[in-house]
C-alpha cells in the first residue's frame, strides 16, 4: 500500500492491516475494471499533509498513498466507489471528483466532448482525516476532464499552470492542491504574477508516521478556531520554524528540526480539539520521532522519522498512546511521493 518495507509492528497489526480490511480498503487495481479492451482515462493522486507545522496555507507534501480514478467514455452517467469511506461518497452529481469534471467541462465550453462516461473511484485516503482527500478529488477531476478535452477538442485544453489556478481556487488555498498535483514537497509563494510553487527537496531517508484517529473534524470547523490575528511574536516565531524546516529538507540535515520545532498560528488552537494530542506528540517524541506536525486541518497526526525503524516503533506508540484516550487509531509509515500526477489512457483489463 504504501511503498515502504513493512517491519511487523503491534501498530500495523492491530490498527494498520486489520483497520485497513475494517474499512474496506481495497489492493490496487481491484474495483475499477471496466468492459473488456474498452480504453480509459486512469490517474493516482497522492494524499497530502498540508502546512508541514509553520507553513499554515503554503506547504505541504505529497504521500505515497493514492486514490485511484478511471473514466469509461461512451456508457451511460454512473460513479461507481469501492475502498476506504466508499459508503460516505455520493454516487451522483454532488460527488466532489465529478463536480470537479463538470466544472472544468463548463469553463471550456466544448461541446466535443462526451456526455455520457463513467467514473469508477477506488478511494483509499480516508476522508475528513486531514489527508488532502478533497484535494485529490478536485486534482483527479481536473486532470480527467482535461484530458477529455485534449482528446475531444485538443485547442481547449488547459495547461497544468491553469489546471493549478483553477484548483487552488476550487479548494480556497493552494498546500494541498499543488502537491497533489505536482508532487513531492511544495511551498506556494506569493508573487507578482499570483501563486509561484517553489519544490522543496524531500531526503531520501525522511519517513512520515501518518497516525488516524477515528473521528472526523471537518476542515471548516478547524478553520473556525485559528484566529485571524496573532502577536508579533508569534509571527517572528513562524518565520524562524519556517526558514528552519527549509533549511533541513534542502541540506537533507534534519537533525536541524529536533527539539521545539513547531507553529504557533494554528496548531495551538487546533490540538485542543483533539483529545490526546500532547501525549501522543511526547509519546512520538520520546520513540524517536524528530518532529511531529498535525496533517493539514487533522485529526491525523504526522510524525517525521528519519529512518523506517524508528518509524515504525513511532507508530506503535502513537497507537497505544491514542487508545489509552480510549481513540482507536490506524497507523502508517509513508514516503514522500515525487511523482507529479498525470493520466493515462490505458485499456481496462
Ligand atoms: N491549510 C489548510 C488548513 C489545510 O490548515 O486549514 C486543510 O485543508
Amino acid at each position: 500500500m504504501n511503498g515502504t518495507d513493512a517491519i511487523p509492528s503491534v501498530t500495523a497489526l492491530a490498527a494498520g492491516r486489520a483497520g485497513r480490511e475494517a474499512w474496506g480498503v481495497q489492493a490496487s487495481g481491484e474495483g475499477v475494471g471496466g468492459r473488456a479492451d474498452e480504453p480509459v482515462l486512469r490517474v493516482r493522486v497522492p494524499a497530502t499533509s498540508a502546512n508541514l507545522g509553520p507553513g499554515f496555507d503554503c506547504m505541504g507534501v505529497a504521500l505515497e498513498l493514492f486514490n485511484e480514478m478511471s473514466v469509461e467514455v461512451g456508457s451511460p452517467f454512473a460513479v461507481d466507489i469501492a475502498g476506504e469511506s466508499a459508503h460516505l461518497l455520493p454516487t451522483d452529481r454532488s460527488n466532489a471528483v465529478v463536480r470537479a469534471m463538470d466544472a472544468l467541462l463548463e469553463r471550456v465550453g466544448s461541446r466535443r466532448v462526451p456526455s455520457d462516461w463513467r467514473l469508477r473511484l477506488v478511494n483509499r485516503i480516508p476522508v475528513g482525516a486531514g489527508l488532502g482527500s478533497s484535494a485529490s478529488a478536485i486534482v483527479g477531476g481536473l486532470l480527467l476532464a482535461n484530458a477529455l478535452v485534449e482528446h475531444f477538442d485538443r485547442e481547449r485544453a488547459l495547461s497544468r499552470r491553469e489546471l493549478l489556478e483553477m484548483a487552488i481556487a476550487m479548494e480556497g488555498h493552494p498546500d494541498n492542491v499543488t502537491p497533489a498535483l505536482q508532487g513531492g514537497a511544495c511551498l506556494s509563494c506569493p508573487d507578482e504574477r499570483g501563486v509561484r510553487t517553489v519544490h522543496l527537496p524531500v531526503p531520501d531517508h525522511l519517513r512520515f508516521v501518518v497516525a488516524v484517529p477515528y473521528f472526523t473534524l471537518y476542515t471548516e470547523d478547524s478553520r473556525r478556531v485559528v484566529p485571524d490575528v496573532v502577536s508579533r511574536a508569534d509571527a517572528v516565531y513562524n518565520i524562524a520554524q519556517a526558514a528552519r524546516l527549509t533549511l533541513a529538507l534542502s541540506t537533507g540535515d534534519l537533525s536541524l528540526l529536533r527539539g521545539g520545532f513547531g507553529d504557533k498560528l494554528h496548531e495551538p488552537y487546533r490540538q485542543k480539539l483533539i483529545p490526546g494530542y500532547e501525549e501522543v506528540r511526547r509519546a512520538a517524541i520520546r520513540a524517536g520521532a524528530i518532529a511531529i506536525t498535525l496533517s493539514g486541518a487533522g485529526p491525523s497526526v504526522l510524525a517525521w522519522c528519519d529512518e523506517e525503524g524508528a518509524a515504525w516503533q513511532v507508530a506503535d506508540q502513537m497507537t497505544l498512546t491514542w487508545r489509552e484516550h480510549g481513540i482507536p487509531c490506524r497507523t502508517e509509515v509513508y514516503r514522500a511521493c515525487r511523482q507529479e500526477t498525470v493520466v493515462e489512457w490505458r485499456t481496462s483489463r
